[in-house]
């Protein structure tokens, strides 16, 4: 057989191998015996000294045209088998957005969060600073800096859980006053988010854990009306124009005098109705002129300096917002509930 008819031969075999090589690998096996070191066209190459020296150079350049041509072959299907794999890899790859997945169950904020978060937006836009304490505070701070001595009625023990003699869970956020007094100097304004405790029996309105928010301000020249202003901007910022505060006089140790806030009932606006038992009003907060006892206990000149204080309940202000009619429900963490305030 000549040089010729046998390339012409190989060129076949390659032809049929390659059209059946799918991946890169078998490519290479085919590369490797017909062009490398030990393949057939090397061979061929090998076996041109038993020609006739005349017959030499023509059969070497039919020989290397032909390593040429092979190796432009098998390039050419390698580019092809790259391409191919490629379009497997991404049609393994393809997601089925047809597909139905669970849905992930979002959270939402808790309607306590919210309003405290509102509440507390309201106040740092009126220039209070937010300041948080212990829960387990000092009998210290959260009774006597109060003005409430030993054996008054509030500190009777089924109100207020003891952790021993000197240590309460604190049952208001009270107490935040005298630390912020003994911590600052005038003009302080602050505002005390927080959770509080009182042994009270679990009810539609009562619980043993609720959440207060303290505000107080100390400067010169604060007086009722300070406390008035900034309690009907709160009123209108959480529940909207024409909210106004109603004060009647009232008690409490730490305050002199006293008020208990109410605010125009946001269900009929004033009109009377079921939620307002037909007055119009709603009692929602206590609050008052700082006692100057209070003032000079904490270290403060009642002589120079007055200051107002009062006491948000944060669970009537939510359900009072959201028309929520049992407290229960916003500690039984039930998600039917929750999902409610997205
Ligand atoms: N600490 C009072 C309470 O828990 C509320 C209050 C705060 C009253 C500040 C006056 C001033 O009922």
């Amino acid at each position: 057989m000549g040089v010729k008819e046998k390339i012409s031969e190989l060129h076949e075999r390659m032809l049929s191998e390659m059209a059946s090589a799918e991946n890169r690998q078998t490519l290479e096996e085919i590369r490797v015996h017909m062009l490398g070191k030990k393949g057939e066209l090397t061979a061929l190459l090998r076996s041109m000294g038993q020609l006739a020296p005349e017959e030499r150079p023509a059969a070497g350049q039919l020989i290397n045209e032909a390593r040429e041509k092979f190796t432009g072959m098998i390039e050419k299907r390698a580019a092809e088998i790259k391409v191919r794999e490629r379009e497997l890899a991404l049609e393994r790859e393809t997601l089925d957005v047809t597909q139905p997945v669970e849905k992930p169950l979002i959270g939402s904020k808790h309607p306590i969060n919210r309003v405290m978060d509102e509440m507390v937006e309201c106040f740092t836009g009126l220039g209070f600073e937010v300041l948080e304490g212990p829960e387990v505070e000092l009998d210290h701070y959260n009774f006597e800096l109060m003005n409430i001595p030993k054996n008054h009625p509030a500190r009777d023990a089924q109100d207020t859980f003891y952790v021993d003699d000197n240590i309460v869970l604190r049952t208001h956020t009270s107490p935040m006053q005298a630390r912020a007094m003994l911590t600052r100097k005038p003009p302080i304004r602050v505002i005390c988010p927080g959770r509080v405790y009182r042994a009270d029996e679990v009810d539609a309105t009562h619980s043993p854990v609720f959440h207060q928010m303290e505000g107080l301000v100390i400067d010169k020249d604060v007086n009722m009306a300070d406390l008035r202003g900034t309690l009907n901007a709160f009123a209108e910022r959480i529940y909207g124009k024409g909210i106004t505060t109603r004060f009647r006089p009232s008690f409490f140790p730490f305050t002199e005098p006293s008020t208990e806030v109410d605010l125009t009932c946001s269900a009929c606006h004033g009109a009377g109705c079921r939620i307002c038992k037909g007055t119009g009003w709603i009692e929602v907060l206590g609050g008052g002129m700082v006692n100057p006892k209070v003032l000079e206990m904490c270290g403060i000149d009642s002589s120079v300096y007055s200051g107002f204080a009062f006491g948000i309940g944060l669970e009537r202000i939510a359900m009072l917002r959201y028309g929520i009619k049992d407290m229960r429900l916003m500690y039984e963490g039930d998600v039917r509930f929750l999902g409610q305030f997205r």
